[in-house]
């Protein structure tokens, strides 16, 4: 694809070369992402970061990568500081808010609702999460995060892949836009553990098994998760239910910890969740006890979407190959904390 002024609403704009290329830059990252250096090649660029749900790691990460890339950020959270609470439309909206900005992020409730904004904006607009449609910048950090954990292990292919996915899985946007990225590699096997109620919409299913994958479906956790590189564990989407009392229903179906750990996974097998996980006594679908073990990734996770997140505003503002020109040291005290 043409990375350059292009929207990112769908993993399925993405091909595997793309998924090379966005990987790439994001290594290239890290120095900055670390705080070794600083970057000024967005200076005087401005980033609208417009989230209409709530959000801990995709509002702060984007924000934290256009930072550092020397960007400025312009925050509107909530529907109730937002002129949409007057009725204005989202074409209006975009219309207005593209002049302000020179790539725009956006989180909404409504799937389907990024690409309408997307369609009257001026500038990029990038798909932060759009009800339980997708969530492809997730994805990406997701699979940037599995490469990074399997090459740790000295494995270097992503074709052959094994992978858990537990949870909600019908209203999980991430692992929506997970499966879909995965149809680009080969011969991986994806076992889908929730309950019947919550199973993966059967149009992705059908996308894995025409890219030649095996799918399995169960909705009992132990046993299904015993021959996978990968445990990715999901919350249950409780916005999306009718009512609280509804989720309830669900939660604490499936929970993950070190003793279910020891007895069903392989050595190696790699935790994640995309966060936040649900630590509620009557959830706690990832205990606190893994916490020490270290194929747990859920806070490497965290810290790649950064990287990969820097790496989408390169290459869509078209300054990947600019980055390392506008920098210097840092020159303040930084602790190592990466
Ligand atoms: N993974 C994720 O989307 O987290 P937030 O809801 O905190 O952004």
């Amino acid at each position: 694809m043409k990375f350059s002024g292009s929207h990112i609403l769908s993993i399925s704009q993405f091909d595997r070369n793309d998924i090379e290329r966005v990987f790439e830059v994001a290594d290239r990252m890290v120095p900055y992402a670390h705080r070794e250096r600083v970057t000024k090649v967005l200076d005087g660029a401005i980033l609208g970061n417009m989230f209409f749900e709530p959000s801990t790691r995709t509002r702060v990460s984007f924000g934290c990568a256009f930072n550092l890339l020397g960007g400025e950020v312009r925050e509107t959270t909530g529907f109730e500081t937002s002129a949409i609470a007057k009725g204005e439309s989202l074409y209006d909206t975009a219309r207005v808010l593209s002049g302000y900005s020179d790539v725009i992020v956006m989180r909404h409730p409504v799937s389907g609702s990024v690409a309408e904004f997307a369609a009257a904006s001026r500038v990029p607009v990038m798909n932060g999460g759009d009800g339980s449609n997708e969530h492809p910048s997730q994805a990406l950090l997701d699979l940037y995060t599995i490469r990074k954990e399997l090459q740790h292990q000295g494995r270097s292919d992503l074709d052959g892949l094994r992978i858990a996915m537990i949870g909600d899985l019908k209203y999980g946007r991430t692992v929506h836009s997970l499966c879909k990225l995965l149809c680009l590699y080969k011969n991986v096997t994806v076992v889908l553990i929730s309950p019947n109620e919550l199973k993966m919409p059967e149009a992705i299913v059908e996308q894995l098994r025409q890219a030649g994958h095996t799918v399995q479906e169960s909705d009992v956790m132990e046993g299904s998760i015993s021959k996978v590189d990968i445990a990715y564990s999901t919350r249950i989407q409780e916005e999306r239910f009718a009512s609280p009392a509804e989720a309830d229903l669900y939660r604490g179906r499936y929970r993950l910890n070190q003793s279910i750990y020891t007895r069903y996974c392989e050595p190696n097998t790699v935790i994640m969740h995309p966060l936040p996980r649900d630590s509620r006594t009557e959830a706690n679908e990832l205990d606190n006890d893994l916490n020490d073990n270290p194929n747990l990734a859920i806070f490497r996770q965290a810290d790649n979407g950064v990287l990969v997140r820097m790496a989408l505003f390169a290459l869509t503002l078209d300054v990947a190959d600019q980055v390392d020109k506008a920098a210097r040291d840092v020159n303040w005290y930084t602790e190592r904390r990466f």
